[in-house]
């Protein structure tokens, strides 16, 4: 099975950013960590980017490269129709998953435009939610 593994915007900048909100941890931790519980014949594809149309992109390719993707979409989450368009035009399984509890936070990180493509969503256990995804999937 292969996975890819996308994070957007200022996830680059996990364990210096907000580390109240987001937590010590940096995305090379997490990369490092879901690695290690990945089983054999579980292949794991890891991109963080800042640029929108390159995550579009990536996500276009996925149609050829990848079963299923897991998906910290960040601030676009709750901006970006396009992404949620190339979520679609994906036939893989797409989980969601946010570090914080976006529900328990300002109105405007309620809503998530890629929840309507997600097969399921984990929001507030941190980087565990992650693993969490990867579980899910691979189990
Ligand atoms: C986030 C929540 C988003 O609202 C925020 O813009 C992020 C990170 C999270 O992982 O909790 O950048 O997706």
């Amino acid at each position: 099975m292969r996975i890819l593994i996308l994070n957007g915007p200022n996830l680059n900048l996990l364990g210096k950013r907000e580390p109240d909100i987001y937590g010590h941890e940096t995305l090379d931790d997490i990369e490092r960590e879901l690695r290690g519980h990945a089983g054999d014949g579980v292949r794991l594809d890891f991109l963080q980017t800042n640029h929108e149309g390159e995550m579009l992109e990536r996500i276009h390719r996925a149609r050829e490269d990848a079963d299923a993707i897991i998906i910290n979409p960040a601030a676009w989450s709750h901006t970006s129709v396009a992404l949620l368009d190339a979520l679609k035009a994906f036939e893989g399984r797409v989980v969601e998953v946010h570090l914080s509890n976006i529900h328990t936070r300002e109105a405007f990180r309620h809503h998530s435009y890629i929840s309507a493509r997600a097969e399921a969503v984990v929001a507030g256990m941190g980087s565990f939610g992650y693993r969490a995804a990867l579980e899910f999937l691979t189990r």
